[in-house]
């Protein structure tokens, strides 16, 4: 696309009047149908005019790939390289300098940098887009921005000129985010789109969540397609990254053996082109999916919902619509946040098939039956934040002096249990007392862009001078696909061998010390990618990790030297150390044998899991007693996936955390600011409680 084509978008012909609606209002919505040039143009606009004289021009994304991507897209649109004018933040990956105008992050790196700086001083315009996605952390922004704002408007800011908000969101639920923002004003922009015909092909039912029915159905309907329609792309929506490598795989070996003088309905199609599109892909490649292909060659690009409204891929015709979506849930059964295959919604589907009505009429196969979208799809997608956990949020809030969490304003409202729960993990890893305070911890705890659990182990590991241990560990959990598991049999049990020797010479059997040797020994090596590919691990998720490494070491270094740091001592093996460390971070997720290979948590719920097969102990259950778990994946069973055995010894003293406070009490720390009196009481209580525990153990 050179300016021409920027010029051909609908967005182009409101350029004046947009600049101007964002000079006017503090606030305002833009929207307008996916393609139009909302992401990629308004910036400019807004830069050229001269709004990155006085700030930075930030926008934010709820995905990372979409961050990057378009990022990349319109530095070059400005002929300008990447990371210098335009660039953008994403976690662990931070390509923009101080004098960087535009940019590009992801809506929890703005989140971060709020905590760093409330008033967002280096901004002059803060963008929020695909709101409509309703992501945890842009849900929270706009509540934080809203009360920033208005605030400002009321005299108390640090800043020398008012910031401007501009919220995005394809077309649905303007109206609510209009009043949300103090009625402002929304801007259209007028979008023109093609009929898609929808099909039906009633080919999976409800049930069928196992990704090996769904991939299957899904590559026979698109290679049909292929062979009978006319020239156009197609568009699969998959689940995630192993369902698309498996479908590609499954497409490539079956369009090998099409014979286009023969099978295809359309003589100008002589080629299909297959190309996977998926969050943790290199970046290379995804720049590939934006090119047009060969002539003659159709393009088949299989993805996740990214493409459903972050991307848009120009030349689409066709859809072919899984109607399922990987999505974050809480489940109440395990008390964890899970992610897990689901119906998408009907407004999601409608979203979906859109993609193929942009330049011309296209069609939508869903390969599942009217029933099903009658029965299983819900009209709109849940909002993030009233399915997933909302510790590390909460926490976040807390330590910008929003003490009450209940009466924030939140565009749509989380469950008061929701929030509840992780006031209780907050004050169960001691990030905030009893009074809903934030500790020196908690504040120590927020500057980690990791899971709460997790940084409780790597703070206690620091304090106790072992953070070599945890520092690669938390590495490696932030990173995705570590051993590679070919699809091939004979490979498969190539790679199966290596990994087996891999958790052999790591010396214990637990799977976060595998880790840890892993990471250790192909850093070490002379040739890090050649020890991978010898040993079957993704050279690309290491060298991920390396980098990630060192940007966790950099925090703790800071930290170490602004802040005074807890310092304790330990006498004991490395090895104990290491696991109770870990048993710091993770108490809320021991579990304890029950019966044969069943393990039952420990946290209340009294969950049976089980430890998943790709754990270095499954199948030992037999000598364990004890164990901690990193997460939780659920399929027909409920399995725990990298496991630690541990002694009852070292959890003992902090599971009565568990269960120490209840609701009632932290219904008031969530509501407002606890007085001296009350917390004597409650310690009181709980004196008494501990007494009667001790007197119970006596007798025993
Ligand atoms: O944000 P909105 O959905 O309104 O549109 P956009 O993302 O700004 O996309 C405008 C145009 O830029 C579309 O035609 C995209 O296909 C194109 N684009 C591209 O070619 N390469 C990218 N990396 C991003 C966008
Ligand atoms: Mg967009």
């Amino acid at each position: 696309m050179d300016s021409c084509d920027s010029e051909n978008l609908p967005i182009f012909q409101h350029k004046k009047k947009l600049v101007k609606a964002v000079q006017v209002n503090p606030f305002l919505v833009v929207t307008g149908e996916t393609g139009s040039g909302k992401t990629t143009q308004l910036p400019q606009y807004l830069y050229q005019a001269g709004f990155g004289k006085d700030g930075k021009i930030g926008v934010t994304q709820p995905r990372r790939v979409a961050a990057i991507t378009v990022a990349q897209r319109v530095s070059q649109e400005m002929g300008c390289s990447l990371g210098r004018e335009v660039g953008y933040q994403v976690r662990f990956d931070d390509c923009s300098t101080e004098n960087t105008i535009i940019k590009y992050m992801t809506d929890g790196c703005l989140l971060r940098e709020i905590l760093a700086d409330p008033s967002l001083t280096q901004y002059s315009v803060v963008i929020l887009d695909e709101a409509h996605e309703r992501s945890l952390n842009t849900d929270i922004l706009l509540g934080l921005l809203k009360r920033k704002v208005l605030l400002a408007r009321g005299g108390s800011s640090s800043r020398r000129i008012p910031l401007k908000v501009v919220v995005m969101s394809a077309t649905l639920e303007t109206d609510k985010l209009s009043a949300f923002l103090g009625d402002c004003p929304v801007f259209t922009i007028p979008g023109r789109t093609f009929p898609v015909a929808e099909r039906f092909c009633g080919l999976i039912g409800p049930k069928d969540t196992d990704s090996t029915v769904y991939v299957k159905e899904v590559v026979k309907v698109a290679l049909d397609l292929h062979t009978s329609e006319q020239a156009g792309d197609i568009l699969v929506f998959l689940t995630g990254q192993s369902e698309i490598e498996k479908a590609c795989d499954m497409l490539y070996e079956k369009a090998e053996s099409i014979d286009y003088r023969y099978d295809v309905h359309d003589r100008t199609v002589d080629g299909l082109l297959i190309l996977p599109l998926y969050g943790s892909m290199p970046t290379d490649q995804q720049r590939q999916i934006f090119q047009p292909p060969p002539k003659g060659v159709r393009k088949c690009v299989v993805a996740t919902n990214i493409a459903a409204t972050s991307l848009t891929i120009n030349g689409i015709k066709y859809i072919v619509d899984s109607g399922f979506v990987k999505q974050l849930n809480h489940n109440s059964r395990v008390g964890l946040d899970i992610l897990e295959v689901v119906p998408i919604s009907k407004s999601e589907a409608q979203q979906r098939a859109g993609r193929a009505g942009r330049t011309s009429a296209g069609k939508c196969f869903r390969i599942y039956s009217k029933e099903f979208w009658e029965k299983c799809m819900l009209e709109y997608t849940v909002p993030e934040i009233q399915r997933t956990s909302l510790t590390a949020v909460i926490l976040t809030l807390k330590c910008l002096g929003v003490h009450d969490v209940i009466r924030f304003p939140y565009l749509d409202r989380p469950e008061e249990r929701f929030i509840l729960e992780a006031l209780k993990q907050l004050y169960q890893c001691d990030a905030i007392d009893r009074r809903g305070h934030v500790t020196r911890l908690g504040r120590l705890m927020v500057e980690f862009p990791l899971p709460p659990g997790l940084t409780r182990a790597l703070l206690k590991a620091a304090s106790m001078g072992c953070e070599d241990l945890l520092l690669p560990v938390a590495a490696m959990l932030s990173v995705e696909n570590i051993f590679i598991r070919p699809g091939q049999p004979e490979k498969q049990q190539d790679a199966e061998r290596e990994h087996m020797k891999l958790i052999a010479d790591s010396g214990s059997c637990n799977d976060f010390t595998v880790l840890l040797s892993v990471f250790q020994k192909c850093r070490a090596s002379d040739s890090p990618s050649a020890w991978c590919r010898d040993h079957w691990v993704h050279w690309r998720a290491l060298k991920s990790a390396f980098s990630i490494e060192t940007q966790l070491r950099d925090i703790l270094l800071r930290l170490k030297q602004q802040r005074d740091f807890p310092v304790e001592k330990f006498d004991g093996s490395r090895s104990e150390l290491f696991r109770r460390c870990l048993c710091t971070g993770y108490f809320a997720n021991v579990a304890r044998r029950a019966v044969g290979r069943t393990f039952c948590t420990m946290d209340g719920h009294g969950s049976v899991v089980h430890i998943h097969p790709s754990s270095a102990l499954f199948e030992q259950e037999s000598q364990l007693d004890w164990i901690i778990f990193h997460d939780v994946l659920v399929t027909s069973r409920v399995y725990v996936r990298t496991v630690c055995p541990v002694r009852y010894e070292w959890v003992k003293d902090l599971l009565p955390k568990l269960h120490e406070v209840d609701a009632y009490e932290l219904s008031s720390v969530a509501r407002e600011e606890v007085t001296d009196e009350e917390v004597a009481k409650w310690e009181a209580k709980e004196a008494a409680k501990r007494q009667a525990g001790e007197s119970a153990e006596d007798m025993a």
